[in-house]
């Protein structure tokens, strides 16, 4: 695409950057030559250590093994808070931003430190020792930072789930992970409506044997229902407790964190990190992609409950000193100019959202944006999804004025952290591009057969070595993780993604090449929402696909079989929507169910998503060949009954 705009890297922000140009060359091409010696050095700056490392890195795309600093000893939490004590205990940690505009708070590190020693000591009362897992099923809360921080302190392993969940997903991941403490609060808060958290903790918990302790944060009036003995209050437990617990030392490889995420088959997998090279990896790379430097204000609107809010709201951030926002609301409320009147409020500096939300505020108008300020803001920046040239535009121009980089950042759960970026005082940006990888990780562009494409190209996206913020393996099955990422191109990791690499040897990341959908910057498989389709007496058959959507990036829609017997109502269509709803959260909701009386098959019985995605998408003039199915009428009859919604 030659007339693709190119935005040279503005002077002011080339001039404060920790990374110029040159020295991304520079430092890139060292990561490449020299990793075991670039990685040391890193890990030397970025992290305070109990103990140094034996050897680097030790991994095989083979047989998974992943190991980067063995024999190293760290605590994360100790290198969030302690070693931050002595040089800025009074500065702010956390600033909260509550639902409600009136409603905000600050926590210094020392304040942090202390609430953090306090609930570790609570955990530990409580039984949970080292290597044991925890649920954390909270709000954006600063309890949430908390939790996680006091499990990393003793060594447990935190599993957050996302408080849009249901109930029926909840269970599934306290299952999966054998966790025996929940953490919860009676509600959450967003857009003015409160969220039922402990009543789905409760209603979760009708399955979970194993749990013996619900911790519960009281952050509204709400009086839940309590089970004496199980149920105890937050604010009372940690009254009782010490503010001193020495953190555990763990070693480099000891599991961090567990975090549920959904893949093309089956259930969503317990995605494992490890201690040493996440939190390396999500320091280093929150300081040079967000140029972070000390005193600013940084703010990522991800939740805790995925990944983004794991590396970028609290672990990188807390490792490198920072003050990091956190915030409870939703972009729409009072009003869609809540982002900016929050910007003015606390003097963001960075700013890095979703490209969801970019799109829906743009669609609100400018006036909502021109009415604050924005002075403040130096970063902008994106992720979750491929950002359109458009909505690009509009948050340069716009939100920032012309006068903040943009870094479009391509990550995944898997990832840990950022891995294909621009830095702001290095790479030249173009709308639409996560631009190159970051130091150390070597993309590659692969076309079916596993064939490596060089030069200008597009095809699927692999990473060719480790890095220290890899995932290790899926909690409790190891084969799943060499399936799902090592198989289908050996010798590297499969990402999922589709990419193409422009002269410049730019990555543009295309979407998901697999049965994994990204609504709203949220993964779901097409497999979860067809199980819970299924589940309905009155259904048959259910195939679901995506669709390109003007806000969500993609829709979900799906084509449902009846059983024999059956009239689709509008009725009906309610209870399958509410059914995919409370199987598993309000981010599954199909937006359209399309009646099939049929589906394309091949003649093994394969369904042929190809051409559903076709229909989906109102492209049927270009179904490809269908000469394989069959029963080729039943296209024909999806076509005409197509809707149009
Ligand atoms: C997509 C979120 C294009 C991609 C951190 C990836 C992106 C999936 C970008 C991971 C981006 C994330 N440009 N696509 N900047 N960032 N994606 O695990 O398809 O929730 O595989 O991690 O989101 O989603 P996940």
């Amino acid at each position: 695409m030659s007339d693709v705009k190119v935005y040279d890297v503005l002077p002011d922000a080339a001039a404060k950057a920790h990374i110029n140009d040159k020295q991304y060359q520079a430092m890139y091409a060292h990561s490449i030559s020299d990793p075991s010696d670039f990685w040391a050095q890193q890990a030397r700056n970025f992290i305070t250590w109990f103990k140094e490392w034996d050897k680097v890195q030790d991994w095989d795309y083979y047989t998974g093994k992943t190991r980067w600093f063995e024999g190293a000893k760290l605590n994360v939490s100790y290198n969030c808070l302690d070693r931050h004590l002595a040089s800025r205990g009074d500065q702010v940690a956390i600033i909260w931003e509550g639902d409600d505009p009136k409603v905000d708070k600050k926590i210094t590190y020392r304040q942090l430190y202390e609430q953090v020693c306090r609930f570790a000591n609570v955990l530990k009362e409580r039984g949970v020792k080292k290597g044991d897992r925890v649920c954390i099923y909270l709000p954006m809360i600063p309890e949430a930072a908390v939790a996680m921080l006091a499990c990393a302190r003793i060594g447990a392993v935190h599993s957050v789930v996302f408080g849009g969940f249901s109930p029926e997903s909840l269970k599934d991941r306290i299952l999966d992970s054998g966790c025996q403490v929940v953490i919860t609060a009676n509600e959450g808060l967003r857009g003015g409506r409160s969220v039922p958290l402990k009543a789905n903790v409760d209603k979760a918990l009708t399955s979970c044997p194993g749990i013996h302790t619900v911790i519960v944060v009281k952050h509204t009036q709400h009086q839940p229902t309590w089970q004496t003995g199980k149920d105890i209050w937050y604010h009372e437990e940690v009254a009782k407790v010490s503010t001193e617990c020495p953190a555990e030392e763990m070693d480099a490889e000891d599991p961090l964190f567990i975090l549920y995420t959904s893949g093309s088959t089956g259930k969503p997998k317990g995605v494992l990190h490890t201690s040493g090279g996440y939190i390396l990896y999500t320091a280093m790379t929150h300081k040079y992609i967000f140029d972070y430097h000390d005193g600013d204000i940084y703010w990522c609107t991800a939740d805790v409950g995925w990944v983004t809010g794991h590396s970028y709201i609290i672990y990188g951030p807390l490792a490198n000193g920072a003050v990091t926002l956190m915030f409870e609301g939703v972009p729409t409320y009072p009003d869609a100019s809540r982002f900016w009147q929050v910007v003015d409020k606390h003097q963001v500096n960075i700013f890095y959202t979703a490209p969801t939300a970019i799109r829906a505020l743009m669609g609100k108008g400018n006036a909502l944006v021109e009415q604050t300020s924005r002075k403040s803001l130096r970063i902008l920046g994106s992720v979750g999804e491929p950002i359109n040239p458009e909505a690009w535009e509009w948050y340069y121009h716009v939100v920032g004025e012309g006068r903040c980089p943009i870094v479009d950042t391509w990550w995944q759960t898997e990832t840990g952290g950022i891995l294909i970026t621009p830095l702001p005082g290095a790479t030249p940006l173009k709308p639409g591009s996560a631009t190159r990888p970051f130091f150390g990780v070597v993309p590659a562009i692969v076309n079916n057969e596993g064939e490596v494409l060089e030069g200008e190209a597009e095809g699927n996206l692999v990473i060719t070595r480790s890095w220290p913020s890899q995932m290790r393996t899926v909690f409790g099955d190891h084969q799943r993780f060499i399936d799902t990422y090592l198989k289908t191109y050996p010798g590297n990791y499969f990402t999922g993604d589709g990419a193409r690499r422009d002269k410049d040897g730019y990555y543009w990341i295309t979407g998901r090449v697999d049965d994994v959908l990204n609504v709203s910057g949220h993964r779901l498989g097409t497999a979860e929402v067809e199980s819970a389709l299924v589940l309905h007496e009155k259904v048959a058959e259910a195939a679901v696909v995506g669709y390109p959507h003007d806000i969500k990036g993609q829709g979900i829609y799906a084509y449902v079989t009846l059983m024999a017997d059956v009239q689709p109502s509008e009725a009906l269509r309610k209870e399958l929507i509410n059914l995919v709803r409370s199987e598993i959260g309000a981010i599954a909701t199909p937006d359209i169910i399309q009646w099939a009386p049929g589906l394309p098959k091949t003649r093994s019985g394969k369904i042929m998503r190809r051409i559903l995605r076709k229909i989906a998408a109102n492209e049927i003039s270009n179904l490809g060949d269908i000469s394989t199915l069959a029963d080729p009428g039943v296209v024909d009859n999806l076509i005409e009954t197509r809707s149009n919604k």
